[in-house]
This record gives C-alpha cells, sequence and structure tokens, in this order.
C-alpha cells in the first residue's frame, strides 16, 4: 500500500514534470513562452497597446488602468468575513462583473469610464476579466519610462458577486484608516502602503476637484519616477482652486493637486522615512512595486493555481530622465522635512521659470 502510494506520487510527479517541460512554447504569433497558456495574451496585448494606449503610451487610460486594479483587488475584507459578513473577492474581477453596482460606490467615482473602455477588450479576446485587469495595469505600467518590470499572472476565480462598500480608502481617510484598511487587505504594513502609493507618480484626478479635470500628482505623471515623493513634500501654497476639496491639501506646484491622504502619509512618523526613500533611489522605487502591484493583483487568489505569463508583458519602456530634481522654483528650503532619522536628499532644481503643470485630460467621451 505504502509502496504503491509511493509509486502513484512518483509517476504522478514525473508526469507533471513531463507536462511543465513540454508547456515551453513558441506561439503561433512568434514569441516564445514558458506556460503554452500564455500565447493567448499577445493578441490581447498588441489590441490594447493600439487601440487602448495609443501605441504603448503612458496616457490617461493607462493611469486609469492601473487605478482600476487597485480598486478591484483592495476590496478584500479577512476581518469582514470573520464577523460573518461576506468580505469581497479582492482581485477578482467584481468591480467589472458588477460594475453598476462598485462603480456607484463613493471611493469609484470614475472609474465606470475606464471599465467600459475594458469591457470590449475583454468580450473581443473572450478572456477572464479577472485576469484582464492585472493584465492592463501591468501593460499600462509598463509603457511609463522609469517602469520596473511587470509580472502578470492568469487563471483568477472570477466574482460571483459585487465586493462590499467601504473597503477602498478615501483621500480624506486618516493615515491610520488607511493603514488598518491595507492591513486587514492583504497584510500589508506602513511601508508596503507607501510602496503602493508610487502609483501616484503616473496619476491624475479628474473628481477630486469637481471643476477641473486631469489635474496631475506629480509634475511628471508620464515618467514611473521618484517626483512625486519630492512634490508632496514641498510645503504647500494655495493656488486658486488649490485645497479646498474634500480630500484635497494645498499642493506647491501650479496646476497639481495633491491628495490629503498622500499629504499625511508622506508627514506620519511611521511612514515619512519610506516616503523620503522613494525620493530618488529608482531601484528601490522599482522593486518595491514590482512586489507591491502583484501582491495587489493577486489579492484572495491561489498563488498555486495561478500561471505565470509574465513574458507576455513588455520590457518597460526605459528610464529616459536622470536624478530627480527639485521643479522650476523650487530648492531644499521648500522641503516640508519629516522624516526625523536622515536629513532630505540634496537635489538640483530644474532651471527656468515656474510654469502650470500640463493637464491630462480624460478620454474623450469618458
Ligand atoms: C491607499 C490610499 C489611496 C488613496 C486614498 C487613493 C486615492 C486616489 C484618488 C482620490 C485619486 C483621484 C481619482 C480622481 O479624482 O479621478 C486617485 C488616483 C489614482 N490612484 Fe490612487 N489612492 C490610493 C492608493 C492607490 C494605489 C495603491 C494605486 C495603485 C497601485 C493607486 C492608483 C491610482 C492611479 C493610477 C490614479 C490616477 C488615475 C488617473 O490618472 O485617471 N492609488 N487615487
Ligand atoms: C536605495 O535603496 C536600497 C534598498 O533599500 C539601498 O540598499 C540603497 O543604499 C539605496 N541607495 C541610495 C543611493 O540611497
Amino acid at each position: 500500500m505504502a509502496l504503491k502510494h509511493l509509486f502513484i506520487t512518483i509517476s504522478a510527479a514525473l508526469v507533471a514534470n513531463a507536462a511543465a517541460v513540454s508547456k515551453r512554447a513558441t506561439c503561433s504569433t512568434g514569441q516564445t513562452v514558458s506556460n503554452a497558456a500564455c500565447c493567448a495574451w499577445f493578441p490581447v496585448l498588441e489590441d490594447i497597446q493600439q487601440n487602448m494606449f495609443a501605441g504603448g503610451q503612458c496616457n490617461a487610460e493607462a493611469h486609469e488602468s492601473l487605478r482600476l486594479v487597485f480598486h478591484d483587488g483592495i476590496a478584500i475584507s479577512p476581518a469582514m468575513e470573520a464577523r460573518g459578513e461576506f468580505g469581497g473577492g479582492g482581485a477578482d474581477g467584481s468591480i467589472m462583473l458588477f460594475d453598476t453596482i462598485e462603480t456607484a460606490f463613493h471611493p469609484n467615482i470614475g472609474l465606470d469610464e475606464i471599465v467600459n473602455i475594458q469591457k470590449p477588450f475583454v468580450q473581443k479576446h473572450g478572456v477572464n476579466p479577472a485576469d484582464f485587469i492585472p493584465f492592463a495595469g501591468a501593460v499600462a505600467v509598463s509603457n511609463c519610462p522609469g517602469a520596473p518590470e511587470m509580472q502578470f499572472f492568469t487563471g483568477r476565480k472570477i466574482a460571483t458577486q459585487a465586493a462590499p462598500d467601504g473597503l477602498v480608502p478615501e483621500p480624506f481617510h486618516t493615515v491610520d484608516q488607511i493603514l488598518a484598511r491595507t492591513n486587514d487587505a492583504g497584510g500589508f504594513d506602513e511601508l508596503e502602503t507607501v510602496w503602493m502609493l508610487s502609483a501616484h507618480s503616473i496619476a491624475a484626478s479628474n473628481d477630486v476637484d469637481p471643476t477641473v479635470q486631469g489635474l496631475p500628482f506629480d509634475s511628471t505623471p508620464e515618467q514611473f519616477d521618484g517626483q512625486f515623493f519630492l512634490d508632496t513634500q514641498l510645503r504647500g501654497v494655495l493656488f486658486p482652486g488649490s485645497g479646498g476639496n474634500q480630500g484635497e491639501v494645498e499642493s506647491a506646484i501650479a496646476g497639481e493637486i495633491r491628495l490629503q491622504s498622500d499629504h499625511l502619509i508622506a508627514r506620519d512618523s511611521r511612514t515619512a522615512c519610506e516616503w523620503q526613500s522613494f525620493v530618488n533611489n529608482q531601484t528601490k522605487l522599482q522593486d518595491d512595486f514590482q512586489f507591491i502591484f502583484t501582491a495587489i493583483a493577486t489579492l484572495g487568489q491561489d498563488m498555486d493555481a495561478l500561471v505565470d505569463c509574465s513574458d507576455v508583458i513588455p520590457a518597460p519602456q526605459p528610464q529616459n530622465f536622470g536624478a530627480t530634481r527639485f521643479p522650476p522654483g523650487k530648492t531644499n528650503a521648500d522641503i516640508e522635512q519629516a522624516c526625523a532619522a536622515t536629513p532630505f536628499p540634496t537635489l538640483a532644481t530644474v532651471p527656468g521659470l515656474a510654469t502650470s503643470v500640463a493637464r491630462i485630460p480624460p478620454p474623450p467621451g469618458a
């Protein structure tokens, strides 16, 4: 009995091993991948790069696709499950499958636009929506110069019901609330919460200030870089319309919007030094974001059941910028130092007169 069991175990292992080896495949589209199941994603890649990301740009659709990954994934609460309530399924595509419910939740304002943009691609290619959302997000980030190599896993279980309301952080939440939420959702600590917020390096707001669309969070919203961490550490100045809305505080650069949550996390003693560490350490920024993106994009899923299709994601756009610099007119004297342990790095200033940062309007018709 024991021997038979051993034999079966070994043969099963050999079969599994043979299957793993033979899985390495050349796709009909020409690329070689580690698992033949990944081939299906190349036509999707080609289509979204051309027809959603305007030929591989880090555009508004790319920014929105990244935000969608977070708002789908973070909607999971083991604490609610422990109380006997349904706590959401995490990265299960519920934000697309139950979009009429979830995009009506307050923190999801505006996400109906990108869901409506993405849905036809999901339908056309017949792919799993829970996988498509992180796929589009990973491709989106790879389009932004300075991005890490992004990972992509397939095979997610899809949502059978909408996530409950109240699980997505809001910009008017306290640091305590946000840290408690990310900790509940994925066991993330305060440092990992800072890592997540690197996403706001390639981001703009359409809805926090209802009168102005496409206000960036930093002065280089097409680059995945440390500028966001610098800009948010500058002392705020009151511009027309700056700081007047719920969840918004005064920004330091004309044309930029600063979320209250980003402002507070940049200044909280638990998070300020980690925040500062990203100002001019591109390698750390990339490594930590690569890790945390995959963690968010697989919340609620069994990693062992997923297939690694990272070889479908394009190599990131090369870094086309140098060390982080102060925007025109700003220097180290404008920093509101919050990290007690380490001084703010001494950085150069972009020459010239201060100008207003250009807006990134949402897609037409969205
Ligand atoms: C944890 C606390 C967070 C809060 C309170 C927060 C809040 C916000 C808010 C209020 C906006 C502006 C929405 C609008 O007005 O259109 C925004 C935009 C954005 N967020 Fe977050 N966010 C958080 C974390 C994250 C994370 C972890 C990611 C991704 C990993 C992310 C990705 C983005 C992106 C890419 C945008 C820009 C979307 C665009 O340009 O259209 N955010 N966030
Ligand atoms: C960047 O971060 C890494 C990881 O924390 C650290 O080892 C390295 O010293 C940092 N580099 C700089 C220039 O601060």
